[in-house]
């Protein structure tokens, strides 16, 4: 059983190696984004009042998303582990966690972050494709799907999120740089950070995802410091 954590800016491929890491590793895939797009495309109230933060490019308000997470968490399909992509963001919502996981006499096995420079992450999320229904992720220079505008995996019709304009996405990239970098630190200094340069390649960079957790399933294995 395995907990992960997969930190970095938007674009830089968590959802990617998430989905990646649940083929390989069969590990459950939980995303707060996808979570939150769900809750909006069904008209819940949580997803009517995240809504307007999201479009904006701002982050939803903590209690909210703890709540959330903390339901979502709780479901039986978590109890065999999960792969984290979107949760924690702010240093609130990784205190949260911990206690939760304390909670449970649980922690995380490894927290991995994706580093990836902002010209790049521009020019991924701007073809950047998704689909609604089983959130499978494209680009459509690097990544295209067998055939244009169709999910491969479902047959769904891709979609572009709501958050690509390039005004909001510049917006994310400075919401994660204040709120959300600073959680580097504070896994840094529990001796479970892995920091991997996320240019690579999908499969080069689920290599070296899938390198950190054989070695933090054999023992603490080799940290970034
Ligand atoms: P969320 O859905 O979590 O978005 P994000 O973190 O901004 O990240 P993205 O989904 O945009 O990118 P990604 O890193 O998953 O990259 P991807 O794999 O798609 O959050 C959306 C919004 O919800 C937030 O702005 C906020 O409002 C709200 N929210 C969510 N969680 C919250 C929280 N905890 N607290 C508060 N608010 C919250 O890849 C990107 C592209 O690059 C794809 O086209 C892909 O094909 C391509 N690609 C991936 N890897 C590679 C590679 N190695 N080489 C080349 N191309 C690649």
């Amino acid at each position: 059983m395995m907990r992960i954590l997969l930190l970095g800016p938007p674009g830089s491929g968590k959802g990617t190696q998430a989905t990646a890491l649940r083929a390989r590793w069969g590990l459950l895939h939980l995303s707060s984004g996808d979570l939150l797009r769900a809750y909006v495309r069904e008209g819940t109230e949580l997803g009517r009042q995240a809504k307007p933060f999201m479009e904006g490019g701002e982050l939803v308000p903590d209690a909210l998303i703890i709540e959330m997470m903390a339901e979502r968490m709780s479901r039986g399909d978590a109890a065999a582990g999960y792969v984290l992509d979107g949760f924690p963001r702010t240093v609130a919502q990784a205190e949260a966690l911990d206690r939760r996981l304390a909670e449970l006499g649980q922690e995380l096995d490894a927290v991995v972050s994706l580093d990836v420079p902002e010209g790049e992450i521009l020019r991924r999320l701007s073809g950047r494709l998704t689909c609604p229904k089983c959130n499978a992720i494209y680009q459509v220079d690097t990544m295209p799907p067998a055939k244009p505008g169709i999910c491969d995996r479902c047959g769904s019709e891709l979609v572009q999120r709501l958050d690509e304009d390039p005004e909001v996405i510049k917006k994310r990239l400075a919401v994660y740089d204040a709120q959300t970098a600073p959680l580097l630190d504070y896994y840094r200094g529990t001796g479970r950070l892995y920091e991997v340069d996320g240019t690579i390649g999908v499969e080069n960079v689920m290599h070296e995802i899938s390198r950190i957790l054989e070695s933090a399933r054999g023992g603490p294995g080799e940290p970034d410091t």
